[in-house]
């Protein structure tokens, strides 16, 4: 079946067309234009919001969706003054969402996580990337991946980037001798996830109380020469030269970015790697925004993601991101639709969304707003008209 689409405004990727309309055919865009332009086919389905905005569907290029269990007694601890670190060091934080994803079955864990990502979808989103990095052992990676996979083929849900962050923390048992660790995770469990094909990109987070640059070097590299992408946690807590790496690898992608010096704004620039903002986190710790003006002024191409975490970034929501962007980072409206679309899919390597285009990908959103602009300030909750990805219709939550 095909599909007619009628806004006020169409957000494409050659300009707004104001009283626009999108044709779709299977799941491809097949013509944009003025709505008179663009015919009705009798077998087309119709969708018309001719005061609505019709924008590219969302993409969240860094999530940790994959999570089960609750960490509330955490928040409650971290609102009362703890430290994130402090909490992680005495066995809290991720290794707590470990213990979870342990005691969890790969049925639990890929029903929550498609319950999770139809919720996502229903603001939206119509690509999401999702990490493991909450099983920290083989049998835990997999199974976690393995979820991914399975929540992936699934037609009802959002597209899917699987991605493999065995490095995001050292397992507890494994703190007396981390070395060993990471070799594990380069020289046996990664091959066989790449094998597997349980990945599209391999993570890691360097930070002061997590990766060193060496460490993740090792994997990164590994990883490249397997033929997968590289993405970074980088300058979170503290730069320990993240960002350099970043650069120095070529990676896809280097989010946080808190602690990040002008030099390395510049670097990652020159590498084209994209700039991950995720101020959910950085809300949610209390901490300063990351440089943006550096990385702007270096011309580097930034991103906006929702981190959805049950720790740093306990939201599932794209658009909220969206809004503390505009309001905390000081990112214009356009800056972060860009950052949840066309940059957003660079990031993740998938040329064919993120834009509205013909030939793209048939992901759109169709917003009961009057504008773009207004996508960022009904604070996280932008009502929707209608969301298609790959261009099955669903309606919003
Ligand atoms: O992106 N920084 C490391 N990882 C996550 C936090 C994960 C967690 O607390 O569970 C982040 O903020
Ligand atoms: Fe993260």
């Amino acid at each position: 079946m095909s599909l007619w689409l009628g806004a006020g405004r169409v957000v494409a990727e050659a300009g707004v067309v104001v009283d626009g309309a999108v044709r779709v055919e299977g799941d491809r865009i097949v013509a944009i234009g003025a709505r008179r332009e663009i015919e009705r086919q009798p077998s087309d389905r119709v969708l018309d919001a001719p005061q609505g905005t019709l924008t590219p569907g969302l993409v969240d290029a860094h999530t940790h969706a994959a999570w089960i269990g609750s960490r509330h007694d955490e928040y409650a601890a971290r609102l009362a003054g703890a430290d994130y670190e402090e909490i992680a060091r005495m066995g809290g934080g991720i290794a707590a969402s470990r213990r979870a994803v342990q005691a969890a079955s790969a049925d639990e864990l890929a029903a929550t996580l498609s319950a999770r990502l139809g919720r996502m979808l229903r603001q939206g989103v119509t690509t999401v990337e999702v990490k493991s990095g909450y099983g920290l052992d083989e049998a835990g990676e997999r199974k976690q991946l393995e979820a991914i996979a399975e929540v992936a083929r699934d037609p009802a849900m959002p597209a899917v980037v699987p991605t493999y962050l065995a490095l995001h923390a050292v397992p507890p048992e494994r703190r007396g001798d981390r070395a060993a660790y990471v070799r594990d995770v380069e020289a046996r469990w990664l091959p066989a996830v790449a094998a597997a094909g349980l990945a599209r990109f391999v993570d890691a987070y360097v930070d002061r109380a997590a990766f060193t640059v060496d460490e993740a070097r090792a994997v990164l590299s590994r990883a490249r020469s397997l033929g997968l992408g590289v993405r970074l946690h980088v300058g979170q807590f503290a730069d320990v030269g993240g960002a350099a790496l970043a650069a120095s690898l070529g990676a896809a992608s280097a989010d946080h970015l808190e602690h990040l010096s002008a030099a390395d704004a510049d670097a990652l620039a020159a590498a084209e790697v994209s700039a991950g903002l995720l101020p959910v986190a950085s809300f949610t710790l209390g901490q300063a925004p990351p440089p943006v003006e550096a990385l702007r002024r270096a011309g580097a191409r930034l991103v906006v993601a929702s981190d959805a975490n049950p720790g740093t970034a306990p939201t599932e929501s794209l658009p909220l991101a969206l809004s503390l962007a505009a309001r905390a980072y000081g990112l214009t409206p356009r800056e972060c639709l860009d950052g949840a679309t066309t940059h957003a899919a660079r990031s993740l390597g998938l040329s064919d969304r993120g834009a509205l285009r013909v030939g793209a990908r048939a992901d759109l959103a169709l917003w009961a707003l009057s504008s773009e602009v207004a996508l960022v300030q009904p604070w996280g909750a932008p009502p929707l008209v209608a969301v298609v990805h790959g261009g099955r219709v669903t309606a919003p939550g």
